[in-house]
C-alpha cells in the first residue's frame, strides 16, 4: 500500500467544508423540523394502513418542495437523500430539464396516451429509442428491449434465454406436435428442464422466475414455490480490494471452480443451464464486489459452456459507478449477451445480442415511451455537465472519507468500498446500523441498508463534493454520539 494512502486512513475524520456546489435547484443543507416520521406523516400511514399494508413505509412525501439531493417530507423536514428511492433518482429531484420537458406541448400525446407498444408503436418512437436507450447501449449491443420494471425486465430476459437455448437444441427447426402439447400441461419437451445458475447474495427481483435466482434475504422467498436450478457462491472478498489482491484472487477462483462443477452437475442431472445472470456489484445482497477478471473468466466460462451470459445493471447501470455501466469496468468489447436495467434508466428493458431476439416476448404495454423522452434528457444533462467525472471525483472524496471514518472508529465500522459513488461500509452488527439509519435520518441524512449489516450510499449523479462532506459531517457526528 502506497504511504500517502496509509497516512489519509489513519487521520480523523475533520470536517471539511468544499466550495458549495453551483446547482440553481438544489437546497443548502438539511433542515428538520420534527421526528421522523412526524405527526403529518403518522396521520396519513394510519389513513393508507385501512387501504393497503404499509409495513414499508417510512414517511409521506412532498415531492414539490423537494429539489435536488434533498427529499422533503410531509412535516416539512428537508434530508439529503442518499437513498434516492432505493437507488432510482438520476439526477435529483425536479430537475428543471424535466420539468421543461413537461411544458412542452409537443410532448402532451405521448404523456397522455401510454399505447400497447408492442403493437401500436407512436411515430416516432424508433428515433426516440436511438436517441435515449440506444446511444447509451452497451458494446457489442445493437437490440433493446423496453419493459416496465427491473424483475419484469429479468424474467422476460430469462424467457428469451430459454427460448434461444431450445433453438438452438432444436437444430432452429420448428417446434414438433409433442412440443406444442406438451407445453400446454407444464411437461417436457415443450416446457424443458432448463436451468438459470445465479449468485448466492444475489438479487434480481421478486416475481417467479426472477426470485428463483434471488439470494439475498429470507424474507423474499419463504413459502413461494422455486426452480431447482444451481447456485454458486459470490467471492467472499477483503477490502481494500488493492491490499487483499492475492487472497482474493484465490477466493474468486474458488467460485469459479464451483461455477463449471455446477454446469456440469446440473447438466448431468437433465437441467442445463441455460443462462447465468449476475450483477457486477452485488447490492441488495450487500454490495459485494468482484474484479474484473472474475467477470472475464466467468463470461468465458459461459461461452465455453454454451450459456447466455446476463449481466443484471438494474441497480448499477446509469452511472454511479463513474462509468455509464458498471460493466464497462471490465474493459472488455463483448461484455454481455444480456444486460438489464430498469431504475435510473427511468424505464426498464434489456439489451441483448441479434440472436436473443425475443419474438414470443410480449405483453401489453412493453415499457412507456413517455420514460425515454425523459430518458433521453437525463442523457443530455449528464453529457451536457460531465456528471460522470463528477460522480468519479465525489465517489473518491466518499470513500477516502469512510476510510477515515472507519479508522477512527474501528469498533463500530469497517469494510470500507465502492466504485464512484456506489460506496457501502459495514456496521458492527445489524441491529447497530439499523439505529445507525435512523440517528442519521434524525439528522437529515437519508441513507439506506444493505445485507446484514452494511449501509448503501446510493445518490443521484448531483451529488458533488460539497454533498459528501455535508454527509461526512453528520455522519460522523452519529458516530461520536452513539453509545
Ligand atoms: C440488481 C437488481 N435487479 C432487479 C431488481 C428488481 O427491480 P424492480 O424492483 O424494479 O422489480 C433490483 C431492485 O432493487 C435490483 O437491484
Amino acid at each position: 500500500m502506497k504511504s500517502s494512502m496509509l497516512l489519509w486512513r489513519l487521520l480523523p475524520y475533520v470536517s471539511k467544508a468544499a466550495a458549495k456546489a453551483q446547482m440553481e435547484f438544489d437546497y443548502d443543507g438539511p433542515s428538520m423540523k420534527t421526528a421522523v416520521p412526524g405527526p403529518r406523516s403518522q396521520e396519513l400511514t394510519k389513513q393508507l394502513g385501512d387501504i393497503q399494508n404499509v409495513g414499508a413505509v417510512n414517511f409521506f412525501c412532498n415531492y414539490e418542495e423537494s429539489r435536488g439531493n434533498y427529499l422533503v417530507d410531509v412535516d416539512g423536514n428537508r434530508m439529503l437523500d442518499i437513498y434516492t428511492q432505493i437507488s432510482s433518482i438520476p439526477i435529483g429531484y425536479n430537475h428543471p430539464a424535466l420539468l421543461k420537458l413537461m411544458t412542452n406541448p409537443n410532448n402532451l400525446s405521448t404523456f397522455v396516451n401510454r399505447p400497447a407498444l408492442g403493437i401500436l408503436p407512436p411515430e416516432n418512437f424508433p428515433d426516440k429509442i436511438a436517441e435515449s436507450l440506444l446511444s447509451v447501449a452497451p458494446s457489442g449491443m445493437t437490440r433493446v428491449q423496453t419493459m416496465a420494471c427491473g424483475s419484469c425486465s429479468n424474467e422476460n430476459a430469462y424467457k428469451a434465454m430459454f427460448i434461444w437455448y431450445r433453438n438452438k437444441e432444436r437444430g432452429y427447426k420448428t417446434p414438433s406436435d409433442e412440443d406444442h402439447s406438451t407445453c400446454m400441461i407444464n411437461q417436457a419437451p415443450g416446457c424443458p428442464d432448463l436451468s438459470i445458475l445465479s449468485f448466492m447474495g444475489a438479487f434480481h427481483g421478486r416475481t417467479m422466475g426472477c426470485l428463483a435466482t434471488t439470494h439475498s434475504k429470507v424474507i423474499h422467498k419463504l413459502d413461494v414455490p422455486s426452480f431447482d436450478w444451481p447456485i454458486a457462491p459470490f467471492p467472499k472478498l477483503q477490502y481494500p480490494l488493492e491490499e487483499f489482491t492475492r487472497e482474493n484472487a484465490l477466493e474468486e477462483a474458488r467460485c469459479l471452480e464451483e461455477v463449471e462443477d455446477l454446469i456440469v452437475k446440473w447438466r448431468q442431472k437433465g437441467k442445463p443451464v441455460a443462462g447465468i445472470v449476475i450483477e457486477p456489484i452485488q447490492a441488495e445482497g450487500g454490495d459485494n464486489h468482484a474484479s474484473p477478471d472474475f467477470f472475464r473468466r466467468l463470461r468465458d466460462i459461459a461461452r465455453k459452456h454454451g450459456c447466455a451470459f446476463h449481466v443484471d445493471e438494474v441497480q448499477t447501470g446509469g452511472g454511479g459507478t463513474g462509468k455509464f455501466w458498471a460493466h464497462e469496468h471490465w474493459g472488455m468489447d463483448d461484455p454481455a449477451d444480456i444486460v438489464s436495467f430498469s431504475k435510473k434508466l427511468l424505464t426498464g428493458g434489456y439489451y441483448h445480442k441479434d440472436e436473443l431476439q425475443p419474438y414470443r416476448i410480449f405483453n401489453t404495454w412493453m415499457g412507456d415511451p413517455s420514460k425515454n423522452l425523459f430518458l433521453s434528457e437525463v442523457l443530455n444533462v449528464i453529457r451536457r455537465e460531465n456528471l460522470l467525472e463528477e460522480v468519479t471525483r465525489s465517489g473518491k472524496a466518499l470513500l477516502n472519507g469512510l476510510y477515515e471514518l472507519q479508522a477512527q472508529y474501528p469498533g463500530i465500522l469497517s469494510r470500507a468500498r465502492g466504485q464512484g459513488t456506489f460506496c457501502a461500509i459495514d456496521i458492527c452488527d445489524g441491529a447497530t446500523r439499523d439505529t445507525i439509519l435512523v440517528k442519521a435520518r434524525d439528522k437529515g441524512v437519508l441513507l439506506g441498508g444493505c445485507g446484514d449489516r452494511s449501509i448503501r450510499f446510493r445518490p443521484a449523479l448531483v451529488f458533488k463534493e460539497y454533498h459528501v462532506h455535508l454527509l461526512l459531517n453528520i455522519f460522523n457526528d452519529v458516530l461520536a454520539n452513539h453509545k
